[in-house]
């Protein structure tokens, strides 16, 4: 279960191809099986279009695929990225099987890409608002592949969408321009049902963003400036990564893993200095949900959430950091004397998942380390006295802010319900379909508009024919492609609020984001404005087994 062991990337042989196609794939070949052999020549599509429920429209698009440079794009920087297979020594003993981005800059600024030494995670990109950037995807994996820019605002054919898969040794060639502010955003694979295993077995990075407004803050930089990939993995004897090795009901309730690694690493800690240092955090893990805080109780400064800047530092007890999402901390190290020791912790919480997910969540092998068990994410050693000090400045960024008035549908906001049907999480009653898009799912460029999402509690009734899964609810991480969005209001209903409690004071809805958290029984209003580039895009539930099973869907933006 561990991606492509030790063989050429170009010709697996059956025995890896069939550990390729782990789970997900059996539980494809099932189905396909029922439908005969006209089915099976279609693969997928078929076993996704059996299960289409509700009306939607399906538009056809022709897809040219960029595998060569337009002479006409001038980049700032040009940027050779590849997928592959590779190993890397992380638990002591026998190396793991990883999939992994490695880079290269071909023309530009050399820092554009920052290599994480001993680690799986592809390098991090660094790049500056305004720029012009290339990149040349080159997929080295033995199966189809297609990059996505998490974060960031690029035309519909630059997003990475499933329908622009490439195949093993194909090319695809990225340009777009830096119009996203400063903040940290980041890349990862998104073909169709299998973005959960590509993510998994190594392939994400993190994208920074610099600008001027940014700057002028003068924020903790170089080594104080410190990003924190949070992932969970699940590791076996062999020190190999295990992914859903229980099947389907781990899908459906979302892929756990019982260690916990920041930046690829396992029992990772820092040592820092006294002084105030900036950390910016990533949950890339394809399901867990964090309750971040300090050991010794210390107040969590926000400065950031995952569209850059907030207005101005926000404090909490705990974070909430549910897949995808991003914050950056601002934390001062100088309050405490020398080989202070703290740990940054995720605390115990529930309500993330009720009704018969619990009994699901047991039947997973994961247990051991469920959504919502407290553990130590790293370890901070207060080892080195500086001198320097900081001041969190009062004011950081300035947010045009949205009003509900002005949307076009201010009275009556486009509903998207989230709930389970036949087996499946969907939205709105609809499962993916790679180039669907329902009538409700189409927008207007330039107008702005207000979202509703609305995570139905189920509380009765045999689901699926599967009685033991009745009654249950998850929450679900919505991300929406190419924008950033401004959320206005959250509404929990009574018999799901007290659950729900206990992550909602970590909650930071003050800045821009593109990707949040719907508890159970609760609605969250949202205000986008669809500007620039028209086009087909996603939006999905980040916890990428849902992702993968098909709680995703196209919008349209016409122009
Ligand atoms: Cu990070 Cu469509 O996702
Ligand atoms: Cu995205
Ligand atoms: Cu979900």
């Amino acid at each position: 279960m561990s991606p492509g062991k030790g063989q050429p990337i170009t010709e697996p042989n059956e025995e890896v191809r069939a550990r390729l196609q782990t789970p997900l794939g059996r539980r494809r070949l099932l189905w396909i099986a029922g439908s005969g052999a006209a089915a099976l020549a279609a693969g997928t599509e078929v076993f996704w279009n059996r299960e289409v429920i509700g009306s939607s429209v399906a538009r056809d698009t022709v897809h040219l695929i960029p595998s060569a440079a337009k002479s006409g794009f001038l980049p700032d920087v040009d940027i050779a990225l590849k997928a592959i297979p590779a190993t890397v020594s992380l638990f002591g003993g026998t190396p793991t099987q990883v999939w992994q981005y490695s880079g290269e800059v071909l023309r530009g600024d050399p820092g554009s890409l920052q290599v994480t030494p001993g680690s799986y995670l592809g390098p991090t990109l660094r790049l500056r608002k305004g720029q012009k950037v290339r990149i040349r995807f080159t997929n080295g994996l033995p199966e189809d592949s297609i990059v996505h820019w998490h974060g960031l605002h690029v035309p519909a054919a630059m997003d990475g969408h499933p329908h622009d898969v490439i195949a093993p040794g194909q090319n695809f060639v990225y340009e777009f321009e830096v119009i996203n502010r400063a903040g940290t955003y980041w890349y990862h694979p998104h073909p169709h049902d299998r973005t959960g295993p590509q993510v998994y077995w190594g392939l994400a990075g993190l994208l920074l963003i610099e600008d001027e407004e940014e700057q002028r803050l003068g924020l903790p930089s170089g080594m104080y400036d410190l990003p924190l990939v949070l992932q969970d993995r699940s590791v076996d004897e062999e020190n190999q990564f295990v992914y859903l090795a229980n099947g389907m009901m781990e899908g459906m309730s979302g892929f756990l893993g019982d260690r916990i690694l920041v930046n690829g690493r396992p029992d990772f800690s820092l040592s820092v200095a006294t002084r105030t240092y900036r950390l910016r955090l990533l949950n890339g893990s394809n399901s867990r949900i964090y309750k971040l805080a300090w050991s010794d109780g210390t107040p969590l400064t926000v400065i950031a959430t995952d569209g850059g800047l907030l207005e101005k530092p926000v404090e909490r007890r705990y974070v909430t950091l549910a897949p995808a999402e991003r914050i950056e901390l601002l934390v001062d190290f100088a309050k405490y004397p020398l080989n202070t020791q703290l740990e940054l912790r995720s605390l115990a919480f529930s309500g993330a998942a009720v009704g018969g997910m619990g009994r699901m969540g047991r039947m997973g092998g994961n247990a051991t380390l469920p959504n919502g068990a407290p553990f130590s994410v790293l370890k901070v050693q207060v080892t080195r006295q500086v001198k320097e000090r900081f001041a969190v400045p009062a004011t950081l960024a300035s947010i045009p802010r949205y009003r509900l008035r002005d949307a076009i549908n201010a009275t009556s906001p486009r509903q998207f319900t989230l709930a389970m049907g036949h087996m499946k999480w969907l939205i709105n009653g609809r499962t993916f379909q790679m180039n669907g898009v329902a009538d409700e799912e189409t927008v207007r460029l330039n107008t702005l508009e207000v979202w509703e999402f609305v995570n139905k509690a189920q509380s009765t009734g045999r689901m699926g024919g599967m009685g033991m899964m009745g009654g249950m609810s998850m929450a679900h991480p919505m991300h929406v492609h190419g924008r950033q969005f401004q959320v206005i209001e959250r509404q929990i209903s009574p018999e799901f609020a007290a659950q729900g409690a206990s992550l909602r004071d970590g909650f930071v809805d003050e800045g821009w984001k593109d990707t949040v958290l719907v508890m159970p029984g609760e609605t969250v209003k949202l205000l986008l404005r669809f500007e620039k580039y028209p086009g087909l895009f996603l939006y999905h539930c980040h916890i990428l087994e849902h992702e993968d099973m098909g709680m995703m869907r196209n919008y349209q933006i016409l122009a």
